[in-house]
C-alpha cells in the first residue's frame, strides 16, 4: 500500500522529533504492509516558518539514514500545505513542494475557521495545480454540496484511515463512509504523527469489506500511482 499522508520526516514539524521514533514509525508502517510513502511536513506559516528548504534538506538526510537501516520502503517527498491568502504568492515564488514534484499540490485548510475550500481549489487549478485536499472530514463547515463541487473543479479527496476505521468516532467514519460509497474519495491515508501511529492495513479491511477489493485497491494503492511514485 502507498501512504500519501504522513509526518515522519524528523525535525521540520509536530511529527517527530529524532530519528529513532521516525524508524519506528516506518518500521510499524511497513508491518502494516506499507511500501511507499509520502513525507508531508506541514507548510505552518505560524507554526513553523517558511521551511520548505529544510524540509527538503532533511529529506535528504533521512532517506539515507533509512537506506543504512534497511527498512524495506520507499520514501517521497511533499508538504501538506495550510491554505491562506498568501497561498499564491508563495507558489508563484516557488516556495512550495507538490507531491513528489508531480502536479499535484496538498492542501490543507483550518478545521473550524471558515476557508472558501472550492474557490482556493479553483485559484489553485487556473495556475496550473491539482489540490488534493487532506482529511476533507475535519472541516467542520464543509457541506456535501462543496464536497461534490470540489470534485466537480478536479480535486482529488483524501480521508484519514482513523476516521474510516472509527478511531475518531462515529460521526467521522459515517461522514467518510458515505463519501466513500458517493465515489467522493480518493485516497485513505494515515496522518501518522509518532505517538499515534495509525492501522492503514484495518481502513483497508473495512473499506474492502463495505465496497470490495476493486474500491479499496484504489484507495490504498493504485490512485497514488498519479504522483509518478
Ligand atoms: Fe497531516
Amino acid at each position: 500500500m502507498t501512504d500519501i499522508h504522513s509526518h515522519i520526516l524528523p525535525f521540520v514539524d509536530d511529527g517527530s522529533d529524532s530519528y529513532e521514533k521516525s524508524f519506528k514509525m516506518l518500521e510499524h508502517a511497513v508491518s502494516n504492509g506499507v511500501d511507499k510513502i509520502i513525507l508531508t511536513p506541514h507548510f505552518k506559516r505560524r507554526a513553523y516558518g517558511q521551511n520548505t528548504a529544510k524540509v527538503a534538506e532533511e529529506f535528504e538526510k533521512f532517506r539515507t539514514a533509512v537506506k543504512d537501516r534497511n527498512i524495506p520502503v520507499k520514501l517521497y517527498l511533499g508538504q501538506e500545505i495550510l491554505c491562506d491568502d498568501r497561498l499564491y504568492e508563495d507558489l508563484k515564488q516557488g516556495n512550495l513542494l507538490t507531491l513528489n514534484g508531480s502536479k499535484y499540490l496538498f492542501l490543507e485548510f483550518d478545521y473550524f475557521e471558515y476557508a472558501d475550500i472550492v474557490d482556493f481549489a479553483y485559484n489553485v487549478k487556473a495556475m496550473g495545480y491539482i489540490p488534493v485536499i487532506a482529511h476533507i472530514e475535519r472541516y467542520k463547515y464543509l457541506t456535501a454540496k462543496a464536497l461534490i463541487d470540489l470534485k466537480k473543479e478536479g480535486a482529488l479527496i483524501q480521508v484519514n484511515s482513523a476516521s474510516v476505521t472509527g478511531h475518531y468516532g462515529r460521526a467521522f467514519k459515517k461522514k467518510v463512509l458515505v463519501a466513500i460509497k458517493s465515489g467522493l474519495v480518493d485516497f485513505v491515508a494515515t496522518d501518522t504523527h509518532y505517538g499515534r501511529e495509525e492501522c492503514l492495513s484495518d481502513a483497508y479491511k473495512v473499506v474492502k469489506r463495505r465496497f470490495g477489493k476493486e474500491t479499496a485497491d484504489k484507495l490504498f494503492i493504485t490512485n497514488a500511482e498519479l504522483f509518478n511514485l
